[in-house]
């Protein structure tokens, strides 16, 4: 746990760590993802394959999920990297289209950072407005609800 608040340098540090945790026999390429709450708290996450394959979880939602399971609700950032297995990283890893959605259901598009890295001092930061643009989320649902005009049983 985290009192004071993390720099970005050092996200950026907690998922090259957490990068090492990977399962990954299948694709070989490693990812490590470290997300911090609002409350400085930081959950690190690895992803984790499967033979069957679909079953494998990305580095940011087991992150987010680790999170959640803790009762955490509010996220500031997360860093993200990843490339081949036992080798340092060298390009950037943008998350995929399934845990961009996700980080939607939680965080606010125009808050909420994505700290990508090419080394350990190599990285820049985006918002997830960016690369979640016209986004589908919690909001979505209820303006939905409260412009329906509910007067009963349809039909
Ligand atoms: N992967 C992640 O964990 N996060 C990303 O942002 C991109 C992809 C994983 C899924 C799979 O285990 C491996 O990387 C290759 O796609």
């Amino acid at each position: 746990a985290w009192g004071m608040s993390v720099s970005d340098e050092e996200l950026v540090h907690l998922a090259i760590e957490a990068r090492d945790h990977a399962y990954v026999p299948y694709s070989h390429f490693s990812v490590g993802a470290a997300l911090l709450t609002s409350g400085g708290t930081v959950y690190q996450g690895c992803n984790i394959e499967n033979a069957a394959y679909t079953p494998s979880n990305c580095a940011e939602r087991t992150a987010f999920f680790k999170a959640v399971y803790e009762g955490e609700r509010s996220f500031s950032a997360i860093a993200v990297v990843g490339g081949a297995e036992g080798q340092a990283i060298s390009d950037w890893c943008a998350p995929c289209g399934v845990c961009r959605q996700v980080m939607r259901e939680f965080c606010d598009p125009d808050h909420f950072c994505i700290i990508l890295a090419r080394s350990e001092h190599e990285y820049r930061s985006t918002l997830l407005r960016e690369i979640l643009p016209e986004s589908f989320g919690p909001d979505t649902l209820e303006r939905a609800e409260t412009t329906t005009t509910h007067s009963g049983e349809e039909g």
